[in-house]
């Protein structure tokens, strides 16, 4: 089991490992867009992971596709839907809303 701080609200929550950031988001009852339904169509759970990388899954094919497509990503990106926890680092996400450049 790993912490997320889910940034800008600095709202804290435990995950366990095989859980989506898009799953663990929603279960914080914070709100972020996943319009394709958690699938890596539409990149709109684009989020920056501020730190504990190395507790999440590794980006894949569809994933890295799809946020090629995406106005403002950087290395911290990563698409909530495909973004699984892995290990039990503690990790900090930043939502960004309206910044996310969709
Ligand atoms: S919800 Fe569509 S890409 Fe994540």
């Amino acid at each position: 089991m790993s912490t997320v701080t889910i940034m800008p609200s600095g709202k804290t929550v435990d995950a366990q490992e095989g859980m989506s950031l898009l799953e663990i988001i929603l279960a914080a009852g914070e709100s972020i867009m996943h319009k394709c339904g958690g699938n890596a169509e539409c990149g709109s759970c684009h989020l920056f992971v501020q730190s504990g990388r190395k507790s999440l899954s590794k980006i894949q094919a569809a994933e890295n596709a799809r946020l090629d497509t995406i106005v403002g990503i950087g290395s911290k990106s990563r698409l909530a839907c495909q973004t699984k926890i892995t290990g039990t680092e503690d990790i900090t996400i930043e939502l960004l809303g309206f910044a996310s450049g969709l």
